[in-house]
């Protein structure tokens, strides 16, 4: 494609180093639409002729039919997707294949497709997250009123609900998918005519090929066109943002399954076992989401390293954007549809959550809050008088809703048999009716108002 200044063939290790047809193979659909639009627009800007043009059409259905049936034969020496294209379209049209390139160059070729790419995997990723929410919901549905400890430093803190719980991560995913939706905004700019780096001589159109495409306009400067990768980084981040969430609940099941918490118990399909020890279950998938969260960050961190310092405009470290991007975007695929898969089919064991919501002295607060409401003490106070009795129901071994009235009249004369109505996790729980808060009838709702944003019933 560029042999006229060369007299010798590149060196093997040249062209293993170089090629990225094993890569980029992956825009092959992304790449002959932008050629039919760039051909289209030739045509109708009379660059090409219209016999051409048809030409070049019918030859590129062929190709796209070969790429589509596995047919197509991929070659290593032809570097890329964009050479691979246009020399199969040769060998099917011969001639009129030389002049599809003209006012265009792969620099902007390339960045077109991959924002074409980029945009497709964004809708996709956004559906794994919306199928994720959707089972988190369903499962809070279920366990609206179910009591677990909630944890502050990972220490007993308040009695909350499983489905207050599970919707946590609804709202997590939500954002996730907003910031999908925002970077797919951004993104949807045509790179295409900006050519090799400079704009064209020749009378284009960019504003058809733009529209052509499905893009909101042509990026207004060619240099900005041809090496802008933020819209890469841009999806790496909020895909990275996501998995960060996915890692936090896979954590979460993977100390709630341990003997030790005991919350949990994985599905047969998502557990494993051990070579040596038969009484394992292990979550593995939530440790590789756990891992593969990580792996991610890095495909941002790489690509934000190989962008950083590259003098404009283009210039060939950016062509293993691709492979940090659709690594990254098949890596969260795997992981959100593992998390749903999870998450459907996981037995909560609700005895045991409420056994250790019982346990630390999770309505400490509740009794502060109470001597607040019914003897009017400061909260300060109220702090340090519950303190007390926690402290006396600690050496006694106790918990607060096993301590006698009399004990905590030692501390509190003016406390009667009243008190014990806010030592439960039940009652705990079911007073946090602050809008946001964990009672289950705010769960209730919370569930019901999800079920109607999402479209669900
Ligand atoms: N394969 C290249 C990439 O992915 C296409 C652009 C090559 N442009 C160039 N001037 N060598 O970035």
């Amino acid at each position: 494609m560029w042999g006229g200044r060369f007299a010798a063939q590149p060196s093997d290790i040249m062209q293993s180093i170089n090629a990225s047809i094993d890569i980029d193979r992956r825009m092959a659909v992304q790449d002959i639409a932008g050629s039919r639009a760039h051909a289209d627009m030739l045509a109708e800007c009379a660059i090409i002729t219209e016999e051409d043009n048809e030409a070049i059409q019918a030859g590129l259905d062929q190709v796209l039919e070969e790429v589509k049936s596995g047919a197509f034969p991929y070659r290593v020496e032809l570097e890329d997707i964009h050479m691979n294209v246009e020399a199969r379209l040769k060998e099917i049209i011969g001639e009129p294949a030389g002049r599809l390139h003209t006012a265009r160059s792969r620099n902007d070729q390339v960045v077109t497709d991959f924002r074409l790419w980029t945009r497709g995997a964004l809708t996709e990723a956004q559906s794994g997250l919306l199928e994720l929410q959707k089972t988190l919901i369903s499962r809070a549905g279920e366990h609206t009123d179910t009591v677990m400890p909630g944890f502050t430093h990972l220490q007993t803190a308040q009695p909350v609900t499983l489905g207050h719980h599970l919707l946590a991560y609804v709202e997590m995913a939500e954002r996730d998918r907003g910031r999908m939706r925002d970077a797919a905004v951004r993104l949807n700019e045509s790179p295409l005519g900006a050519a090799a780096l400079a704009g064209t001589g020749f009378p284009v159109d960019r504003d058809m090929t733009a529209e052509a495409l499905g893009f909101d306009r042509p990026m207004a400067n060619s240099l900005d066109a041809v090496s802008a990768r933020d819209f890469a980084l841009e999806a790496l981040a909020a895909l990275s943002i996501a998995a960060t969430h996915l890692s936090r609940l896979a954590e979460e099941l993977v100390l709630w399954t341990s003997a030790q918490f005991g919350f949990a118990t994985l599905s047969d399909a998502w557990s494993t076992g051990s070579s040596i020890m038969p009484q394992k279950r292990n979550p593995d998938a939530a440790e590789l989401i756990r891992a593969k969260a990580a792996l991610i960050a890095g495909q941002f961190a790489s690509l934000q390293g190989a962008v950083k310092a590259l003098p404009l405009a283009y210039a060939k470290d950016l062509q293993d954007d691709k492979r940090l991007t659709f690594e990254a975007f098949d890596t969260f695929g795997l992981c959100v549809k593992a998390m749903a898969g999870m998450i459907d089919t996981v037995a909560f064991n609700k005895d045991r959550m409420r056994d250790a919501a019982a346990k630390g002295f999770s309505t400490a607060t509740d009794l502060a809050d109470y001597l607040v409401r019914e003897l009017k003490m400061p909260f300060r106070d109220a702090h340090h008088v519950t303190g007390r009795i926690v402290a006396m129901a600690e050496s006694e071994g106790k918990d607060l809703s096993e301590l006698p009235l009399q004990s905590m009249q030692t501390v509190e004369p003016r406390l009667t048999e009243d008190v014990f109505s806010v030592l439960s996790v039940e009652a705990s729980a079911a007073s946090r009716q602050s809008y946001g808060g964990t009672s289950p009838v705010r769960v209730s709702e919370q569930v019901q108002s999800w079920k109607t944003r999402l479209g669900l019933e």
